[in-house]
């Protein structure tokens, strides 16, 4: 059992498969172009295996796989097909594009709910936040997904004066689809631009929401990120993640992996813990993820205050989003 010097126990880990991407938000990475790892700083396929291996053996639970985008991974099948093995819960975080081209493995492996990420439903927004016209595209691959009976949640980060306007629009897409929309206030990371006036905090959205539809609360799980409402006589929900303006760390059970195999043990840490390189020199390297979590931070990794009016985020040491993996 993996447990924080707070008490909480950790048995949710995310693994980042790559820092690549096919899109280039501007919420997630740095504008300059930063090159990619090169792939033999990734962990290979067998590391990711071996290391899941320790991670289970310790008591994760649920497997969340990221990037930047998980399924450009090269081997991103073989890596889906060898984790589907492990007596784990084992999903990802998608932008989409690619998910018709693996819906096929997906049901393969019993994969059956899926978090795509969607900022927009207008082509020249989704064009302008994503830089890429895959705008069409994602939206026919969630009506697929949803064809095909999976679970689906929709990512929306919203940032003031970009996309705000549409959360009508996403609620109203919840109507008729079983979808369910998560508004994720926006966060700072390296090289995002990040300012505390483009946060929407969740108060407020709810309560712009509450001028057009009528919701209810519905049940949160104790680890969850989001709270959950439904518009009554919709077929989807709606929730609020609200990192920024109410953060959820008491019920916090995530572990990260980037895909250079460093631990983090908040997404917010400043710290990382090499767990690679140990495994390449034949080392154990399960006291390592111990120390690791025994350094988490109570919230928040330590560093960003709970007022996020009150952050710097030039003071902030993390990495950027794109390669942390949300
Ligand atoms: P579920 O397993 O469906 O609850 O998904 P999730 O919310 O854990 O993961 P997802 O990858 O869909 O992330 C949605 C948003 O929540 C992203 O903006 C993540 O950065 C954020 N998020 C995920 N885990 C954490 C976390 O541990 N702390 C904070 N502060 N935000 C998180
Ligand atoms: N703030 C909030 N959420 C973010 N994500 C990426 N960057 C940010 C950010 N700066 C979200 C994406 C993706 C999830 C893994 O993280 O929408 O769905
Ligand atoms: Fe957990 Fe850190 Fe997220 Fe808080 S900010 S919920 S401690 S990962």
């Amino acid at each position: 059992m993996l447990q924080d010097q707070f008490g909480r126990i950790h048995d949710y880990l995310r693994i980042s498969l790559t820092d690549a991407c096919n899109m280039r938000c501007t919420y997630c990475m740095p504008e300059e172009k930063t090159p990619c790892m090169p792939s033999s700083r990734l962990m290979s396929v067998n590391e990711i295996e071996t290391l899941t291996r320790i991670f289970v053996q310790n008591g994760v639970r649920k497997i969340r796989l990221t990037g930047g985008e998980p399924l450009v991974r090269k081997e991103a099948r073989e890596i889906i097909e060898r984790l589907a093995r492990f007596p784990v819960e084992l999903t990802l975080t998608t932008n989409g594009v690619l998910a018709d081209e693996f819906l096929d493995t997906f049901l393969k492996v019993g994969i059956r709910s899926l978090n795509v990420s969607m900022d927009s439903l207008r082509p020249s927004a989704f064009f302008s936040i994503t830089k890429r016209d895959y705008g069409e595209r994602v939206r026919r691959n969630i009506l697929l997904l949803l064809d095909a009976g999976f679970h689906v949640k929709i990512n929306a980060v919203v940032m003031r004066g970009v996309n705000d306007h549409e959360v009508p629009d996403f609620i109203e897409l919840t109507r008729h689809l079983p979808l369910h929309v998560r508004f994720i206030e926006f966060m700072p990371f390296d090289g995002n631009h990040w300012e505390h006036p483009k946060v929407v905090p969740a108060a407020e959205l709810l309560e712009r929401i509450a001028r057009d539809f009528s919701f209810v609360k519905l049940q949160d799980g104790v680890h969850d990120t989001a709270k959950k409402f439904t518009v009554l006589n919709h077929a989807g929900t709606f929730a609020l993640i609200s990192t920024m303006s109410a953060h959820f760390c008491s019920g916090c059970n995530r572990l990260r992996l980037t895909a250079d195999g460093k631990m983090k043990n908040c997404l917010f840490s400043k710290n990382e813990t090499d767990l690679l390189s140990p495994l390449r020199n034949g080392l154990d390297v399960e006291p390592l993820i111990r120390d690791c979590l025994n350094q988490k931070a109570r919230e928040l990794g330590g560093q960003l205050q709970p007022d996020y009016h009150k952050i710097d985020a030039e003071t902030l040491k993390n990495r950027s989003m794109i390669a942390i993996g949300g």
